[in-house]
């Protein structure tokens, strides 16, 4: 098979340390992105059985959680074998944000990420997400109240670039995220008007590599094991967050660890043995969400897996209406299960299409306000904290 970066070689032994966040040592350097609507249980669970690393939970509100909301507390949570266990927090009072860590250390949670990129306008209107990092001061609040919440726990930030090319504050979010105590930071290396569109920033990646004594964690188009190596050896950040490479390919994070201790990655499955992973994690999303709403989430993966291979367009206006597992099963079936993985398929662009947004929403007067710490309002009430929890799709 043609594997477009095949020219590159596996990592050299010692070539790479293990990524140090506080207490955790990670190999291989590789972290499971936060993605809302993905990475809940059922998913990392089926990730980390292909390799090591850090799989990070989607984004939890801090209010959500803290009241209770039932969606949010299945979304946080995990089973016993899941170790270390991670979680993101969405929040931006420092009250609820530093409680929340609180009580998810006292659960037995041993990493804590913080999102500070989110670009969706529902957040950015709100001054939450990528917006966050424009008030530093604000930014040290809220970071200081997880690390003080967690204590021994390590915490750790993601930002983007930031909102537009004019407005940049990662190097400053960098710098916030050090003196606050926090123990790494990921940068997702494209500015929030950009959205998914274009191609990560490395030279960003490097630049915060220099700026801070920190590890730094670059992310952005991670779509091959190769991909992890060429970000590492041009940028020098210490590890990479994986986000929709691994979307319908779990076994990404098998490539990635060959290609860590330096072999090549293995060939990619065949079609009979993706439907065996299907199978298992559809299974999983029934375990967490119960049957009727498990299948529903199982509709958009059934998308994923199937990307290009042969006479999959056809079927997935089916799949993307089942309702249990046989039908999904019984359409699967008419695929050969001998096909082999299509080469077009490893680099195609899955979750979140490619339009960037004119401008980026925030709260009237924002940027007349940058040196204010005052936390935004948050949703409050159990309605307001309902229909926030629905409509947010991460970052
Ligand atoms: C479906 C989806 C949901 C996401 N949700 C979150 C989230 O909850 N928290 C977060 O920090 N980033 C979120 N992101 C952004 C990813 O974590 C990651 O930064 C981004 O996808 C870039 O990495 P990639 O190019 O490897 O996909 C989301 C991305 C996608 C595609």
């Amino acid at each position: 098979m043609d594997f477009p970066s095949s020219e590159l070689q596996p990592a050299r032994p010692g070539e790479f340390p293990d990524l140090v966040i506080g207490p955790l040592r990670v190999w291989p350097p590789v972290v499971l992105a936060p993605m809302a609507g993905v990475t809940n249980y059922a998913f990392r669970s089926l990730c980390r059985e292909f390799g090591a690393g850090l799989y990070v939970s989607e984004m939890i509100t801090a209010r959500g959680y803290l009241e209770g909301n039932r969606l949010t507390r299945i979304l946080a949570s995990s089973h016993p074998d899941e170790k270390p266990r991670s979680v993101q927090i969405y929040g931006t009072d420092p009250v609820d944000v530093g409680e929340m860590a609180r009580a998810l250390c006292a659960e037995g949670v041993e990493h804590i990420d913080m999102n500070f990129g989110c670009p969706v306008p529902k957040v950015t209107r709100q001054g939450g997400g990528s917006a966050v990092p424009l008030k530093p001061r604000l930014l040290a609040r809220i970071v200081r109240a997880a690390v003080l919440g967690a204590g021994p726990v390590p915490v750790t930030i993601k930002v983007r670039q930031g909102l537009t090319p004019e407005l940049e504050t990662y190097l400053e979010a960098g710098k916030v995220a050090q003196e606050e105590g926090a123990k790494a930071i990921g940068l997702h290396a494209r500015t929030a008007a950009q959205l998914y569109s274009g191609q990560a920033d490395r030279s960003a990646i490097s630049k915060l590599v220099q700026a801070v004594d920190l590890p730094v964690l670059g992310n952005g188009d991670i779509w091959e094991a190769w991909d992890a190596l060429s970000m590492m050896r041009e940028t020098g950040c210490a590890g990479v967050i994986v986000g929709r490479g691994c979307l319908g390919r779990p076994w990404l994070f098998e490539d990635l660890a060959a290609v860590f201790d330096g072999r090549p990655p293995p060939e990619p499955p065949t079609f009979g043995r993706i439907v065996e992973i299907m199978g298992r994690h559809a299974e999983r999303l029934i375990d967490l969400f119960g049957p009727k709403m498990g299948m529903r989430q199982m509709r958009k993966w059934c998308t994923w897996y199937t990307i290009g291979f042969p006479g999959s367009a056809r079927l997935r206006g089916r799949l993307v209406r089942v309702d249990d597992m046989e039908s999904m099963l019984a359409l699967l079936g008419e695929i050969d299960p001998k096909t082999p993985f299509p080469p077009s398929a490893l680099r195609a662009h899955r979750g979140k299409g490619g339009r960037s947004q004119a401008r980026v929403c925030l709260p009237e007067g924002y940027l007349d306000t940058l040196d204010d710490d005052t936390p935004p309002r948050s949703p409050r009430t159990r309605e307001e904290i309902e229909a926030w929890e629905k409509s947010l799709s991460g970052g």
